[in-house]
């Protein structure tokens, strides 16, 4: 036995094999032991249960006495390789300017593709990789990272090769998407079906031909790209085999939802404004609805409906959105609190949907985000807590105590 992790005061989100998602009210049930022990294998789970039954000592072995022990968390949705940052726009919003407006004048996405194209590959690998460490420190075990600040087809090339370095460089598990819609670029200015034949017939071949994508994005909302010309996308990166994750109802009822289920997304994001229509659509599907509600705290967005949601029998995953115009913070941890504080969610729901939910929405459920054997020992030993519900109640303080990722302890920023 590699590692032994004894003593722990709670050992939660224990999974049979192949249970992919938890939908609706199972969500509040989640599956723990008191008193466990965990052992390690070859970087994977290899066996748990009640130290009433504890195995022989180990040579590597961890006290986790008063400490929850928990799957780290899959961030399914974030924007992290981005150059420089944007806190002049924070200022210009607390002034008064909305989101789309700042966005109408050129900054927003906008600002961040000028910044990008301009940063060398090295430079961006390097700004990412510590964005990298300090969420691995904050307990994500896998991320999800979209391009999108590029707008032409050698820029997004360029953030997508940049995402494999850090797939190839990080104990982190990492899933890319091509998110060439994520903003009009100043090229096709007034232009939008023009930049959509360019994704279609130019970008999306190269970035197909280049396998650096494994998931295409278009931001689907009002004042961005339309439902139509994100169907015309979606079919053209489904002949390519790329399955969509897509930005959706973020600031408008778009009709994103429904287009993403109908051309089977793998998740639709953000989803503030949903209603009775959008849930019908995704009853039934195999599509995730995924919340950020880092993003919708940062830009004041109402609140999705997160608990119709759960109510409707839905399942819902939670992402950080970390991006530097409306989510400058990749934290889980403080996305689960934001989750039960603002969205109403349960402690239990909100540890579903940053474990084996947003597993799900990025495509690492066979891998990560529950606690069962095989599965990867990327895991959360937190410092002391009386308890799991503590982890999203006392919000501002750093509960990481000890971090794996397949096995091995990483060092703690
Ligand atoms: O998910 N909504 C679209 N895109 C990002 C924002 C990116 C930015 O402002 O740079 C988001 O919130
Ligand atoms: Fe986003």
């Amino acid at each position: 036995m590699d590692l032994l992790i004894r003593n722990i005061g709670q050992l939660i989100q224990i999974q049979d094999p192949g249970v992919r998602m938890v939908a609706g009210e199972a969500m509040s049930r989640l599956n723990l032991i008191h008193d466990a022990w965990l052992s390690v294998d070859n970087g994977r789970i290899s066996g748990f249960g009640p130290m009433s039954r504890a195995p022989q000592p180990a040579d590597q072995e961890i006290d986790a006495s008063g400490c929850v022990v928990m799957p780290g968390f899959c961030d399914p949705h974030t924007h992290l390789v981005y150059a420089g940052s944007r806190e002049q726009e924070f200022v210009d919003r607390i002034r008064g300017l909305s989101y789309e407006e700042i966005a109408r004048r050129g900054g927003g996405i906008l600002n961040s593709a000028k910044r990008l194209r301009s940063t060398t590959e090295d430079e961006l690998f390097r700004d990412a990789s510590l964005r990298l460490r300090e969420i691995a420190s904050q307990g994500t075990a896998a991320v999800e990272i979209k391009s999108g600040y590029g707008l032409d087809t050698e820029s997004e090339l360029k953030m997508l090769r940049v995402i494999r370095r850090l797939k190839d460089t990080s104990a982190i598990t990492i899933k890319s998407t091509f998110l060439g819609a994520h903003a009009v670029p100043p090229e096709f200015r007034n232009d939008q079906d023009g930049y959509v034949s360019c994704i279609i017939e130019e970008m999306l071949p190269a970035v197909a031909a280049s396998r650096l994508a494994d998931y295409v994005d278009v931001f689907c909302d009002e004042g961005f790209f339309t439902t139509g010309n994100t169907a015309r996308i979606l079919e053209a990166a489904a002949a390519f085999g790329l399955r969509p994750k897509i930005h959706a109802n973020e600031l408008a009822c778009s009709g994103g939802i429904q287009i993403g289920v109908q051309h089977r997304a793998l998740s639709v994001d953000h989803l503030e404004w949903t209603g009775q229509a959008e849930i019908d659509a995704l009853k039934g599907s195999d599509t995730m609805p995924t919340l950020l509600p880092g993003a919708a705290l940062f830009l004041g967005l109402k609140s999705p409906p997160a608990r119709l949601m759960i109510s409707s029998g839905l399942p819902v995953a939670l992402g950080s959105d970390f991006n530097p115009g409306s989510s400058p913070a990749g934290n889980m941890m403080l996305m689960m609190a934001l989750a039960c504080i603002r969205l109403k969610m349960l402690p239990e729901e909100a540890i579903q949907a940053a474990t084996i939910n947003a597993a799900y929405a990025m495509g690492v459920e066979d891998e990560l985000g529950s606690i069962t054997i095989g599965k990867r020992a990327s895991l959360i030993i937190t410092k002391p807590v009386p308890g799991y519900a503590y982890l999203p109640y006392a919000y501002g303080s750093n509960l990481i105590g000890q971090m794996l990722l397949n096995g091995q302890l990483i060092e703690i920023q």
